[in-house]
């Protein structure tokens, strides 16, 4: 069941108060004020979604009372009350943001639609808003893939994860796939339906990450123009996943202890406890601990964070899992590209089981999609495989002589290819004479 909204009263007739309280109670939590002053206080201790407000207020008028709260709080729908004499006013304070104004006397059933139709039009924005800072990083969607054993323990234990609330570490060298364990554990959870938001704590610049988390009001800083809703704010009742969280200096780390601790923050230049509801996800490619030891990391966040730790395989660790990724990513760009690329050599993936793929799972992945884009052909072979790791990995223990050679017959082939035979041409690329390249044909048996 979705939350009650809270709906702040603005009037001095208790009259007036006690009548909209008596409507809207059994829908919304509802706030009740007297005057301009108290309104302020109430708004600043609590999170309001809408206010009624009498144009007419005993310390200061309607309009001020809205500029000053819109100031603070941009999101907040506001429905000004007006007799029909004030209709002037209350159309400034539509120019000013007031959602919308209802004249005295007015019927019940109209007001709870307004403030219905309100209420929704916040969510749709809050939505939007959302959706946006998704869009920026939209992604199809990703299979994850692998059938090594550990792979199997490892899908095994995100089914597990995902169905509790705790929090999540997820360990394991760069391109291993820690981002697409951080969104399986959040598609499987009961939080599917709410946003899965990412902190890139090593991409955003120090300064900006604390606003960027948290939030800001406006003037909260130099260069504060409007009020910002921080990602903490935009993850309620989702996921946060904090990628690299290890680069996250001491300072914030406590800040971010603070909020999975007690539930609850401030945006930067307001006092005003925000609640949130938010299951955290982290990530590192970085020893934990060894930087605990070093007083880099603080140890109370890693056992905060690391409820369920995951750790992630290096693919050299699972290099049964290599046919399947190729398979999987070939699959996927010939689709993509349009071109009809339909496997690899064995001589191929024999060169690829052979080699120890430092940049793991996306470093293969460029791979396959390099190929898939560039290649005509339907079977991808060792020739033309051009990442020298690769190659050399997985060649015999030979002379270097015997090395250099085949490296040349292989090099030389291609510039011939490339220029369309032209051995002239060619020579002159490869800034050799003539003769001495058609010596190496022969020698090197070079047929192009
Ligand atoms: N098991 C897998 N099956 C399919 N695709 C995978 C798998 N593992 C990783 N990938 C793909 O490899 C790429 C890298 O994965 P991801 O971004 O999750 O790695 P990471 O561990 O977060 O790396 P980094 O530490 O560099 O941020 C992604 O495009 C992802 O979709
Ligand atoms: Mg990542």
């Amino acid at each position: 069941m979705r939350e009650k909204a809270t709906i702040l009263v603005v009037d001095d007739e208790n009259g007036v108060r006690q009548s909209f309280n008596m409507v809207l109670k059994d829908d919304y939590n509802v706030l009740l004020a007297a005057n301009g002053e108290e309104a302020m206080a109430i708004f600043k201790k609590n999170r309001v979604d809408l206010i009624l407000m009498d144009i007419r207020l005993p310390d200061t008028d309607g309009v001020t009372l809205l500029q000053k709260l819109k100031e603070i709080e941009p999101d907040t729908e506001i429905i000004m009350v007006t007799a029909v004499k004030e209709i002037q006013t209350a159309v400034k304070a539509i120019k000013l943001g007031a959602y919308e104004y209802v004249i005295k006397p007015f019927v019940v059933d109209d007001v709870l639609t307004i403030i219905s139709r309100a209420l929704e039009k916040g969510r749709l924005v809050r939505e939007v808003t959302y959706l946006r800072s998704e869009l920026e990083r939209v992604k199809p969607f990703e299979k994850m893939v692998g059938k090594d054993e550990k792979m199997i323990k490892l899908f095994d234990l995100i089914s597990t994860v995902a169905g509790s609330d705790g929090a999540v570490l997820v360990q394991g060298e760069s391109g291993t796939g820690k981002e697409l364990v951080a969104r399986a554990i959040h598609n499987r959870s009961p939080r599917n339906k709410k946003p899965f938001v990412v902190v890139n704590c090593a991409a955003i610049p120090s300064t900006l990450l604390e606003s960027e988390i948290f939030g800001h009001t406006k003037g909260a800083f130099t260069g504060a123009n409007s009020t910002k809703v921080g990602k903490l704010e935009l993850a309620d009742k989702g996921t946060v996943f904090l990628d690299d969280v290890d680069t996250l200096d001491t300072t914030m780390q406590g800040k971010l202890l603070r909020v999975i601790q007690e539930k609850e923050f401030e945006r930067l230049g307001n006092p005003k406890l925000i609640n949130v509801d938010i299951r955290f996800v982290a990530a590192s490619n970085k020893n934990l601990p060894h930087l605990i030891s070093r007083g880099d990391f603080r140890e109370d966040l890693f056992y905060r964070l690391n409820v369920f730790p995951v750790n992630l395989p290096p693919l050299r660790d699972r290099k049964n899992d290599i046919p399947l990724l190729l398979n999987h990513f070939l699959a996927r760009y010939s689709k993509k590209t349009g071109r009809d690329v339909q496997r690899f050599s064995e001589k191929a993936i024999n060169s690829f089981m052979a080699y120890d793929w430092p940049g793991n799972v996306r470093e293969l992945q460029n791979l396959v999609e390099r190929f898939a884009t560039i290649t005509r052909k339907k079977m991808i072979d060792i020739d033309d495989i051009s990442s020298p790791d690769i190659v050399y990995e997985s060649v015999k223990p030979m002379k270097l002589k015997d090395a250099v050679n085949e490296f040349e017959r292989k090099f030389i082939g291609k510039v011939i290819d490339r220029v369309g035979g032209s051995r002239k041409r060619a020579a002159e690329i490869m800034g050799i004479h003539r003769n001495t390249l058609l010596g190496k044909i022969k020698d090197l048996d070079i047929n192009s």
